[in-house]
């Protein structure tokens, strides 16, 4: 049906409704482009962040609700992730980490660029400039009010500059990637990150599997609406180097875990699914790493060679285009690029962390066919030795911000040191009657209490900032 077969009263009845709604805890309520609620839930201030951002905050604040101009978006990204290791002997580490994140969107009216979208060649990071994640700037400017310790607000405000990934873990947050891409095409030799994370049955091996798309239910066909909205996207927004994670434990789970029925049931859809995003996303130049769990997950060495040759397929079978520049490993875990000694959680892998993991699995990607090139996330990753098990992945206790995002890895296989988790964005609750509850997220080793998956999480950033290593 044709827009102009719907009647205009149809659509102005849908308004009032609309606008009635107030934006919950955290929730945007303005912003450039913003169609969405301007007023906040009862004990909620709408709080003016920037141009393109105001969100809810606790308490009557001060700051200007949105009055200029209106635009952004809600949305609210999660990940939640299951990893698992496999061990050659009995012992068998879960690893799951769950990250969600709101993002803003900003509808821009102004003229668009001409300019064209950078191809890849070789990596994609050397010479560039990284652009903060401007949702998670935004999140970090309403939590420097709350602390009480002024010296470390500021070493906080500090973060705000560091990049972070973009998740887009719903299609309905897709919009807001143009907006941030028409801001970052300003930056000259700009490069963006994203996590592309919305499979059918996502997180098969998950205790609570929180996917938007079911494969029983349309899903792969909704799965390349997604990947076709995200193409247009930086279509229309060309001029910055788009470097994106693909899809995070969903290869890894067809490694380790097709004995879990619901990871067997998806393998089919979620391989057809990775090749048609490699397939899409190429067509508009994105450099891709693939997830590779991490070294507590394929690093094990069973498990190596099995990661290496699906890695591989998948490639071809997309085309081996060269966009695919490799493999994205840590993302949101807390391991070290490379411990002074191993974890005692580690339990004899020889593989204890990123860089043993990485070299280990080099050779074997390069004569499978595979690029052996890598970033590896190292977000929350500054204190070591924290976890009770291998696997714990929920708010660990006592974790600090890492290294920060550089080119200057000390390893020719890694393109750069990244920060893929935004740390703050709580991995789950640790309240066991809210409906998303994983019990991971009440072992000892877990910050508690903790807020839903993907709410700000203040006290765990505070320690995020205050146990920084190196310190900010
Ligand atoms: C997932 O794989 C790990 C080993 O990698 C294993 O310990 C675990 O039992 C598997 N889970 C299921 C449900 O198959
Ligand atoms: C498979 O997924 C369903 C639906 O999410 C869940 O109820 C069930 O427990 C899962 N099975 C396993 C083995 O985890
Ligand atoms: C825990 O979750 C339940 C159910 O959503 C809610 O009613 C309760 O207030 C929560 N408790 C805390 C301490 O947040």
């Amino acid at each position: 049906m044709k827009y102009g077969a719907l009647p205009l009263a149809a659509l102005v009845a849908l308004v009032p409704a609309f606008v009635a709604a107030q934006a919950g805890q955290w929730g945007q309520c303005g912003g450039i482009g913003w169609n969405g609620p301007t007023t906040c839930t009862s004990g909620w201030t709408c709080t003016y962040s920037n141009p393109y951002y105001s969100q809810c905050l606790q308490g009557s604040s001060s700051s200007s609700s949105t009055s200029k101009s209106t635009s952004t978006t809600t949305s609210s990204t999660t990940k939640s992730t299951t990893t698992t290791s496999s061990t050659t002997k009995s012992s068998s580490t879960t690893t799951s980490s769950s990250t969600s994140k709101s993002s803003t969107t900003t509808t821009s009216t102004s003229t668009s660029s001409t300019g064209t979208t950078t191809p890849v060649a070789g990596n994609p990071y050397a010479g560039k400039t990284v652009i903060p994640n401007p949702f998670y700037a935004a999140e970090i400017q309403a939590a420097i009010p709350l602390f009480t310790d002024s010296n470390l607000a500021a070493k906080a405000a500090t973060v705000e500059t560091i990049p972070t990934f973009f998740w887009l873990d719903t299609v309905a947050k897709v919009p807001t990637l143009g907006g941030y891409l028409k801001q970052a095409a300003q930056t000259p030799n700009a490069v963006f990150q994203i996590v592309v994370y919305d499979l059918p049955n996502r997180d098969c091996h998950a205790k609570a599997s929180n996917g938007e798309f079911q494969i029983s239910d349309n899903g792969v066909a909704n799965y390349e609406n997604y990947i076709d909205q995200i193409v247009a996207q930086i279509k229309a927004n060309p001029g910055v180097t788009v470097v994106a994670v693909i899809e995070p434990d969903s290869l890894a789970n067809l490694v380790t875990n097709l004995s879990d029925p619901n990871c067997s049931a998806a393998q089919t859809a979620y391989k057809q699914c990775i090749v048609y995003a490699i397939q899409q996303l190429s067509k508009v130049n994105v450099a891709m790493y693939l997830d590779a769990g991490h070294a507590g997950w394929l690093g094990w060495p069973a498990n190596l060679q099995p990661a290496a040759t699906l890695f591989s397929q998948i490639l071809q079978t997309a085309g081996s285009p060269n966009t695919v520049r490799g493999l994205a490993t840590n993302v949101a875990n807390y391991n070290a690029l490379s411990a002074v000694t191993p974890d005692p959680c580690t339990q004899g892998d020889p593989n204890y962390d990123e860089i043993h993991y990485i070299n280990a699995l080099a050779p074997m990607l390069t004569s499978s066919g595979f690029p052996a090139h890598f970033i590896v996330d190292q977000g929350r990753s500054g204190q070591q030795n924290l976890r009770q098990q291998w696997g714990d992945w929920c708010n660990i206790k006592g974790a600090g911000f890492g290294t920060r995002p550089t080119t200057n890895t000390g390893s020719a296989l890694i393109d750069a040191i990244v920060w893929v988790k935004p740390g703050g964005e709580c991995d789950g609750t640790s309240n066991s009657s809210a409906p998303r509850y994983d019990s991971t997220c009440s072992l000892s080793d877990a910050d508690q209490p903790a807020p839903q998956a993907g709410q700000w999480f203040q006290e765990y950033f505070q320690t995020l900032v205050s146990k920084a290593n190196p310190p900010l």
